[in-house]
């Protein structure tokens, strides 16, 4: 590499400087080599272990050999599987490569210097990134004492600059949710030029009878936007494709800030294949729920301290140091998720819920290093 003089960094807007990259669960073949491991169980990520579906497989087979043409930019079918599949408008919808991207292009799209977002403090990560890096507008505020989003403070924290507030629901990495009663009287709250953005990326896997159900709430709040994602219970993760629902006005000026083919041929064909298998949900629910249940108890067990979870992972707490203690797992070839970087401190650790055999080595593992 050439040598220079020049300060890169120095380079770079405000923003820039002072983020830091999104750091991710570490990827299995990584730990193998880093650490020589043969068998190593990935619990870091929050992803689905029970791998796609048949037919996702075959329907991604015979995209594949199409992939010398550019993907249908406007997700074409997927938008009208999709709009038919949850009774909206297709103009109500945009698709991103994953969730992830949908609400950076809101924060994007919506938010000019001085102007700020709302979003709580201890919850998925990239709003703080992608605020960070956008003019610095986070305003994040911190969780209640049940680990829950604090809407009343939240509430609190709008004002004639905010222009977006993101509420993930239920909750990355706490696993709680907030109820529909919580939800509808922080709606009332809102001014309805502000946008409130609620991530609903586990919606799948909640199973709580108070849970709200957002859809039918766009009629009376214009100013919501639904996130939700193929990521997780379908099991796409490393498809990347997630969607934005909204009013269409509102969602016509975000598709502005969208890149051209954002969401690849493969993903495109995968996620109809996962819509036209809409049946295999239930089942996928019901199972994480077992296996968190019995991963929870096995943790309660050995002495944790476990967050109630609507989601596919548990936040953890231990008396000593979550860092230490995730990296001895990792030597036993285990990889989990300190919380440090989602600034819950040196006490947390968060456990994706993997398969039966993964969430007892995990907890074999735990055991052996307890003692
Ligand atoms: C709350 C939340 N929102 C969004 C995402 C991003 O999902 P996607 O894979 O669709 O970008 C995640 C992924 O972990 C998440 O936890």
């Amino acid at each position: 590499m050439a040598t220079t003089k020049t300060d890169f960094r120095a380079l770079f807007r405000p923003g820039i400087q002072g983020t830091r990259p999104y750091s991710p669960g570490k990827p299995i073949a990584e730990v193998q080599r880093e650490l020589g491991l043969d068998e190593v169980i990935k619990l870091a990520s929050n992803e689905n272990p029970e791998g796609p579906l048949p037919e996702v497989l075959e329907a991604v087979n015979k995209a594949l050999l199409k992939i010398n043409r550019y993907p249908d930019a406007s997700c074409f079918d997927l938008t009208r599987r999709l709009s038919q599949h949850l009774e909206v408008a297709p103009e109500s919808i945009i698709f991103g490569n994953g969730s992830n991207e949908v609400i950076d292009m809101l924060i994007r799209s919506l938010v000019s210097p001085g102007e700020n977002v709302v979003f709580s403090h201890h919850s998925f990560i990239v709003y703080a990134i992608s605020t960070g890096v956008h003019f610095e507008c986070g305003r994040p505020v911190p969780l209640d004492d049940q680990d829950k989003h604090d809407l009343q403070a939240m509430a609190y924290q709008v004002d004639n600059k905010t222009k977006l507030v993101i509420i993930c629901n239920p909750n990355n990495p706490t696993g709680t949710y907030n109820t529909a009663n919580e939800f509808d009287e922080f709606l009332e709250r809102i001014p309805d030029d502000v946008i409130v953005a609620m991530d609903e990326a586990y919606y799948e896997y909640v199973t709580a009878d108070d849970y709200p159900q957002t859809l039918p709430m766009l009629q009376e709040h214009p100013n919501l936007v639904i996130l939700r994602t193929f990521s997780k219970i379908h099991s796409l993760a490393g498809l990347r494709v997630g969607y934005g629902v909204g009013h269409p006005d509102l969602i016509g000026e975000v598709h502005k800030t969208r890149e051209p083919f954002n969401v690849n041929m493969l993903s495109q064909a995968a996620a109809i294949a996962c819509l036209e298998n809409w049946h295999e949900v239930a089942g996928r629910r019901q199972r994480n729920r077992e296996r968190m249940n019995a991963l929870a108890k096995g943790l309660t067990e050995l002495g944790f301290t476990v967050v109630p979870s609507q989601t596919n992972f548990i936040l953890v707490r231990c008396d000593g140091d979550a860092g230490k203690l995730t990296n001895e797992l990792l030597h036993k070839g285990v990889i989990v998720r300190p919380m440090d970087a989602f600034g819950l401190g040196e006490g947390t650790l968060r456990i994706s819920v993997g398969l039966s055999a993964e969430n007892q080595a995990c907890l074999t593992a735990l055991k052996e290093i307890l003692s």
